[in-house]
């Protein structure tokens, strides 16, 4: 009992302090980059009702056979918290008045998701993703948009070796030709099969593709692929979408077996993929679902997205030593040398931050030389000595923490004094 209210449930993470500094920096990227794009930001609740993720992600699919969080409110409603971003954000596109502003709507959210799947390194029940929807085109031209959003995520960051796996899994014109095919194919193997795909077959058998079990994933290898199924549209649309990828030198490969784990997909699907954080190698994925928002009962809306998964970005980064950029310092720390400046300090603390200064103090009462270790614990730039004496004379003395310079100056000149003698740009 006691160990509970002491450990986290099992699958999530604390992120400290120190660690969330490089969670702002990725997140900040994302945001800036996102805006690059000409996408907004939308938030939605992190639970929806449980039959949202059923209809879109899929009847079958392990998300929502297996890994939700449902559960029943006081209101004897059935809800979920959201195991991933695209449904949540149809259901809101439809919602509310953007399925009537301008088109495409093109969004982004940040924010966390929950999967009840075994925990491991770049697996968690709790973990972050980043991602943008397309709704309104189904211009090959978007796929392009989100690809290379994708890609460069990944670039302004500056990971190295990650591969852009590419498919298309056709549309409802073509894609029962191919669940044809691989249900054939599957027929002749089933009793090879796990329990589960031996299910799926009778559902959909092209999540038996996406199974993680080594021998269905053996056999998988030579069932029929999507490619050789497509439509003509269907493969004007992807060779447009290869054809964009090679102008703009997007390098690719071609993964015919890649259908993703959700049920809403049609046409291209992708995702980036690198070695160096073992089996979790899936930064991220994303494709097209033409069809999800009138499965939701919308009108017919084509639409695109992707999303990133934070922690596997992080520690992609922490593997290949990607440099983060130093922290901000503190601009000043406020030492009080003796009781008799206690009050003033707190006073001058204030006047400080009014100033524009991120500034803070002592507040345990610590000896002088406790509180300049203390100061450049909290990294702070300057230090301003404040006692008896200096209250006297109506001055403080600022020091320069990183040379040692260390001067009298008049309270009223402090951020003056740091802009001229340091010439720092910190004082905005
Ligand atoms: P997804 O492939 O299920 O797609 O998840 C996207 C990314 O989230 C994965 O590539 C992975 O990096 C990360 N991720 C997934 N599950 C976990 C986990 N248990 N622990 C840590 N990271 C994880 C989607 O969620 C789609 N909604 C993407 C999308 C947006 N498609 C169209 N629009």
């Amino acid at each position: 009992m006691l160990n509970m209210l002491t450990t986290r449930p099992r699958g999530t993470n604390d992120i400290l302090p120190d660690e969330v500094l490089r969670w702002q920096y990725i997140e900040d990227v994302f945001r800036q980059l996102c805006q690059d794009y000409g996408f907004t930001e939308i938030r939605t609740p992190v639970f929806e009702h449980t039959e949202l993720f059923i209809r879109s992600v899929g009847e079958v699919t392990d998300i929502v056979t297996k890994e939700m969080y449902t559960f029943t409110d006081r209101g004897e409603r059935s809800l979920t918290l959201r195991p991933e971003g695209t449904a949540a954000v149809a259901r809101a596109y439809l919602e509310s008045g953007l399925k009537s502003g301008p088109q495409p709507a093109k969004l982004y959210y940040l924010g966390p998701m929950f999967r009840y799947d075994r925990p491991q390194a770049g697996r968690y029940r709790q973990f972050h993703q980043g991602g943008v929807e397309i709704f309104g085109t189904n211009n090959p031209e978007a796929d392009i948009e989100v690809i290379a959003l994708a890609v460069d995520f990944y670039r302004r960051l500056g990971l190295q070796n990650f591969e852009l796996h590419l498919n298309s899994i056709g549309c409802k014109v073509c894609r029962p030709v191919l669940k044809e095919k691989l249900s054939f194919f599957f027929k002749t193997r089933q009793k090879e099969l796990c329990l589960n795909c031996q299910e799926r077959l009778a559902y959909n058998p092209l999540r038996i593709l996406d199974c993680k079990e080594p021998q269905d994933q053996e056999i998988a290898r030579g069932a029929p692929d999507s490619l050789s199924c497509l439509c003509p549209s269907c493969v004007a649309h992807f060779d447009a979408v290869l054809g964009y990828l090679k102008a703009l030198k997007i390098p690719y490969l071609i993964d015919k077996q890649l259908v993703r784990g959700l049920d809403y997909y049609t046409r291209t699907t992708f995702e980036i993929m690198v070695a160096d954080i073992g089996a979790q190698s899936s930064i991220g994925g994303g494709g097209r679902y033409d069809d999800l928002v009138a499965a939701l009962g919308g009108p017919p809306t084509p639409g695109i997205g992707f999303a990133v998964g934070l922690e596997r970005v992080l520690l992609t980064m922490n593997k290949q030593n990607t440099p983060f950029p130093t922290p901000k310092n503190l601009d000043v720390f406020i030492v009080e040398a003796d009781e008799e400046a206690s009050g003033a300090a707190l006073e001058l603390l204030f006047f400080v931050r009014a100033q524009g200064l991120s500034a803070d103090k002592d507040f345990l009462g610590r000896s002088l030389k406790a509180q300049m270790k203390y100061a450049a614990k909290k990294r702070a730039r300057f230090v301003v000595i404040l006692g008896k004496e200096e209250l006297s004379r109506q001055i403080v003395s600022l020091k320069d923490l990183s040379s040692g310079e260390q001067r009298e100056v008049s309270p009223a000149k402090i951020k003056e004094e740091i802009r001229r003698r340091y010439r720092q740009d910190i004082v905005t």
